[in-house]
């Protein structure tokens, strides 16, 4: 019988192993304004990576987020445009920073925020919006950026799928005015948990390492409300290791999307996905569209994959907006959300993940195209 295919999966190998014991032996495992040398190093190496001036690690994505939140000075009474189809980290962390979120649509072949239906729910209390790179496809950056300059509002992109993307020639992370990033267990380089934000601003990143240490300027010396967002130096080593292996990840993510792409081509009943004109994607997962189906169908033939030892994923089934927190609270608005609740009926997700070669990406298309047949 054919061992599962993990819709994502780490990949560790000796230098992260050799990294972690080094940690444990030199007997640092983290710092008290989690500024350790293995942090400060897997920062600037991320950094560089990416082309931002600033790299500030934190305990995870969504910390990342909230603490961005707080470094823009977002709270009670303002409002954050947000996706609906997304992970609800980044709409839990506006709620976290006493602001409201506000949930705009998708457009219907990237899933990535629409930019006319941003406007439709922009307000004066609008302080940020936050586009997710939904899947590791850069949102419409521009759009959104033009949006928010003419407005007077900040960008706080959520890359937390996105790691080595890329935007008009740029690395994603060195794009908006707040790049954030998670590297849980299933990301496109993971510490475990563990999270990043990039910046190109001096106030932000000096406030976002204030954020991260209880706004503490300097030990016992709060200006600012923070939190404890240490990075510890046992995640920073291990992230510092995937970090020099995450071209050649992205290289397999690559080649293994083209090779679904080839097989998955001539079906006639799959919308793929596709890269817009300056826009690189990271493959997080490779999400296809069903065309014309209900959710039923769409979850039998997951079903039908998982039978079959594919584990297929479909991610926001429930989008935010409709999740009983949500839905039964006051605390989010939205605008009208027709692409998003498509969405949620008819796409699904293959893996696309490094240790997947030939053999087991042919599995996965051959297998796809006969349950639709
Ligand atoms: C789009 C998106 N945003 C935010 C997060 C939150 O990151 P974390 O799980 O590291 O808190 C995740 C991942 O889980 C995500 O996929």
């Amino acid at each position: 019988m054919r061992e599962l295919i993990r819709i994502n999966q780490p990949f560790l190998g000796k230098e992260e192993i050799d990294s972690a014991v080094e940690v444990l032996r030199s007997g640092v495992l983290t710092d008290k304004s989690g500024m350790g040398p293995r942090v400060l190093e897997f920062e600037r190496s991320f950094a560089k990576y990416v082309g931002a001036k600033h790299a500030i690690a934190v305990v995870n994505g969504t910390a990342a987020l909230h603490a961005a939140l707080l470094a823009a000075e977002v709270g009670p009474g303002d409002e954050v445009i947000v996706p609906s189809f997304t992970f609800v980290g980044a709409v839990n962390a506006v709620v976290l920073s006493g602001a409201t979120p506000v949930f705009a649509d998708i457009d219907k072949d990237t899933f990535c925020l629409r930019t006319d239906s941003i406007e439709e729910v922009v307000t004066r209390k609008t302080k940020a919006i936050i586009p997710t790179d939904l899947f590791g496809l850069p949102s419409d950056l521009k759009a959104a950026t033009d949006l928010a300059r003419s407005k007077g509002m900040m960008v706080i992109e959520d890359a937390a799928q996105a790691h080595g993307a890329q935007y008009d020639g740029k690395r994603i992370g060195c794009v908006s005015d707040m790049t954030v990033f998670s590297f849980y267990a299933a990301k496109n380089l993971t510490t475990g948990e563990g999270g990043m934000i990039t910046t190109d601003d001096d106030e932000h990143a000096q406030a976002l390492r204030m954020i991260r240490s209880h706004g503490e300027q300097r030990p016992y010396w709060t200006v600012r409300l923070g939190h404890n967002y240490h990075m510890t130096e046992l995640a920073a080593a291990i992230g510092q290791a995937q970090l020099k292996k995450l071209p050649g990840f992205l290289e397999r993510r690559r080649k293994n999307a083209e090779l679904a792409t080839q097989k998955l081509e001539m079906t006639g009943k799959l919308i793929l996905p596709k890269e817009p004109e300056g826009r690189r994607h990271a493959w997080y997962v490779y999400t296809v569209r069903l065309r014309g189906v209900n959710a039923a169908k769409r979850n039998k033939i997951v079903d039908k994959l998982w039978n079959k030892n594919i584990e297929a994923a479909v991610y926001y089934s429930t989008p935010v907006h409709s999740t009983p927190f949500y839905r039964e609270s006051n605390l989010a608005r939205r605008g009208r959300l027709p692409e998003t609740e498509k969405a949620s009926r008819q796409v699904f997700s293959l893996p696309v993940h490094p240790r997947l070669g030939e053999e087991e990406m042919d599995y996965v298309a051959e297998t796809l195209r006969k349950t639709i047949a």
